[in-house]
């Protein structure tokens, strides 16, 4: 097989060519699609026509897959799979079934946050429900000197409402829902790259500081996270399989026709605590 891998924008995302993901998990074809979603962040593998457990081949080889921890969304049967879907797919229960979703990564309200995220389309609708990607180290590297010896030590409280806020945060958390303060800038584990690891669904305030400063401080660097310039906007094709580093990149989501069928299989890595880095503002 030759790969041909091609650049989606300037900030983040290349479209992998030249792979057929069902012959089978080839360890040299794995080790350059593994270099290029490092280098990339997020990588669309497209036409594929995966199942399950092909789909679950692909995840391993990264790492043992995240457990599916949000108790409403555990599909308890052997496979552990969640869809994101507006109905239900393969007698399963679905996750996130509706509309727009702001900018997040994924379980960064537990110690240990999923590393990777893996998406698979089935059923796309004909407009909409895009999947937005933010470069996060990109994000972080924007910012002044300032500012970034600003954030040096200061850590976020993530939270998650999945009942009250599962797409947009409208409505105070519910003082159950999962919690767990993470440095405002981290080291990623393989880069060693520091990272802005923040955002507006799930970051609640900066831990330790007055609420009107923390909301100010936090909706600057929302806006530079969601900057369209740090941007690529996923137009899904059924048949795409599309991997984010969930440590330095943020995802959202566009707004669909809720009568229109989507359904995407999602599989997880499980991930390490991430940790703090000692940003170089000099
Ligand atoms: C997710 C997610 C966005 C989408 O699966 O974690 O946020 O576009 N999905 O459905
Ligand atoms: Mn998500």
């Amino acid at each position: 097989m030759s790969i041909s891998i091609q650049r989606m924008s300037d900030a983040i995302g290349a479209r992998l060519t030249g792979i057929d993901l069902r012959s089978g998990i080839d360890d040299a074809v794995m080790k350059e699609v593994h270099q290029a979603w490092l280098e990339n962040f997020v990588i669309v593998i497209p036409g594929q026509d995966l199942s399950g457990d092909d789909q679950i081949a692909f995840t391993e080889w990264f790492g043992p897959r995240q457990e599916v921890r949000t108790v409403k969304v555990v599909d308890e049967g052997p496979q552990n799979f969640m869809y994101v879907a507006n109905k239900k797919f393969d007698g399963m229960e679905s996750v996130l079934p509706e509309g727009e979703m702001q900018f997040h990564t994924d379980q960064c309200y537990y110690e240990t946050p999923s590393r990777a995220t893996i998406l698979f389309a089935i059923e796309i609708p004909a407009e909409g429900g895009n999947t937005k990607f933010a470069n996060a180290y990109r994000a972080y590297e924007s910012l002044d000197d300032a500012m970034k010896s600003r954030l040096q030590g200061l850590k976020a409280l993530n939270v998650y409402d999945y009942d009250a806020n599962s797409t947009i945060k409208r409505y105070e958390s519910s003082p159950d829902a999962p919690r767990y303060a993470h440095p405002v800038v981290i080291r990623h584990p393989e880069t060693g790259r520091e990272v802005l690891y923040i955002n507006r669904l799930m970051s609640d305030h900066i831990v330790g500081m007055d609420r009107a400063e923390s909301d100010a401080l936090l909706e600057e660097l929302f806006q530079v996270l969601e900057d369209p310039a740090h941007c690529y906007e996923h137009v899904w094709t059924p048949g795409d399989l599309v991997m984010w580093d969930n440590l330095c990149t943020l995802h959202a989501r566009t707004w669909f026709d809720p009568s229109q069928s989507r359904v995407l299989r999602r599989t997880t890595v499980a991930g390490k605590a991430p940790d703090a880095a000692i940003a170089s503002a000099a």
